[in-house]
């Protein structure tokens, strides 16, 4: 192979995606003792549900396609959401979703209005589409800025709006009056992404989705439901949106394998309720330790994660509590969360040793 590609054949890819820059997550590439920078789930499935997904591998027939769509867990879903099938797309991962959405409502030139500091997929997937990133600075509190949000919808009539609630990386909610006075007030489609709200006990923006057809809701099963590795996400609409949407979707995104287990566990919720509360309660017992830290500041979150800021450089005390075996996020990418970094909650085990490493680390000179 050669060494070197010439000049003017990388200048035929779009420029949209020369500029952009590769999605990487940081942090030691060895497997870490507590791994607490990816907003995961600390629970794998249990060894006798996973014991019973892996005998029900074996009807898949692997040399067939699967259908175009996974309709039984699209059906599964409706029954569970009392959503209609023909208003829910299930895609590889919410995230993969994402590219749809922008394929489909983001114009060349149109501006689509984003609060931040948000997960920073939105506005990657705003700028590969050309569309226009109209970002609203949040608040000195970092919660959004409705009113100015508005002001941006007023002014620039956008196709799409985005927000996450509770948002990341901030754990914030937007309030769901405010939800409904945003799909009220835009022209265009609103999506909310809910991929953590499960963990909140603010109510779900699915119950405007009668009202307002320009609602898009978008979910995850890697968070709540701790299946980040089957890559399984949701997006709910009207089912007229859903059904044009459909339009753009290439079949077969979806694995039989990742449809079995996420089935497999729709069908024991109570597993999952009983970890949610789990995590709730490990990350308020995180919060509330945190903030007895000296000088340590702890935004408090509607997620399983949340932001702090200590008077140690996000950097330095990244590499420390590394060689500790513990792997948090440095959110310095963002320009409002300067000095923060994020961590999720563990399980009660890892949450003791990050809370000890990070002492050791901000109160000792080493
Ligand atoms: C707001 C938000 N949406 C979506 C995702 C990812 O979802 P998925 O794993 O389904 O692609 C994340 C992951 O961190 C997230 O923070």
């Amino acid at each position: 192979m050669t060494s070197t590609v010439p000049e003017q054949l990388i200048s035929q890819i779009r420029p949209a995606i020369r500029g952009r820059s590769p999605y990487i997550v940081g942090g030691d590439s060895q497997a870490p003792d507590v791994k607490l920078n990816q907003n995961e789930s600390p629970f794998d499935l249990p060894e006798d549900l996973k014991k019973e997904i892996l005998e029900s591998f074996l009807d898949i027939p692997f040399n067939r396609y699967p259908r175009e769509h996974p309709y039984d867990l699209i059906r599964a879903l409706s029954d569970t959401l009392n959503h209609p099938p023909e208003g829910i797309l299930v895609g590889n991962g919410s995230n993969e979703l994402t590219y749809t959405i922008g394929l489909c409502l983001i114009n060349p030139g149109a501006p689509v209005v984003l609060p931040t500091p948000m997960f920073s997929l939105y506005k990657k997937v705003i700028l590969l589409y050309d569309g226009i990133p109209i970002s609203i600075a949040p608040k000195p509190d970092l919660h959004v800025d409705l009113d100015a949000l508005h002001e941006a919808i007023g002014l620039h009539s956008p196709s799409l709006t985005i927000i996450t609630t509770p948002n990341n990386p901030t754990g914030l909610s937007v309030p769901f009056d405010a939800i409904e006075s945003l799909l009220k007030e835009s022209p265009g489609f609103l999506l909310v992404d809910e991929a953590y709200v499960e963990f909140t006990s603010q109510r779900s923006a699915l119950a405007l989705m009668d009202q307002y057809p320009n609602l898009l809701i978008l979910r995850t099963f890697s968070k709540a439901f701790g299946l980040a590795g089957m890559r399984i996400g949701y997006l709910l609409g009207h089912p007229s949106v859903i059904q044009e949407l459909l339009k753009s979707r290439l079949p077969f995104v979806v694995d039989p394998l990742a449809e079995t287990v996420a089935l497999a566990l729709m069908r024991k919720p109570e597993i999952i309720a009983s970890r949610v509360q789990e995590i709730i309660e490990e990350r308020d017992a995180l919060i509330n330790a945190l903030k007895k830290l000296p000088d340590v500041k702890v935004i408090p979150s509607d997620a399983n994660f949340l932001l702090l800021k200590t008077p140690v450089a996000p950097a330095i005390l990244m590499k420390k509590l590394t060689r500790n075996g513990v792997l948090v996020r440095n959110m310095e990418g963002y320009p409002e969360l300067a000095g923060y970094l994020r961590v999720n909650a563990g399980s009660k085990d890892e949450n003791k040793v990050f809370l000890r490493a990070l002492e050791d680390t901000m109160y000792s000179n080493s």
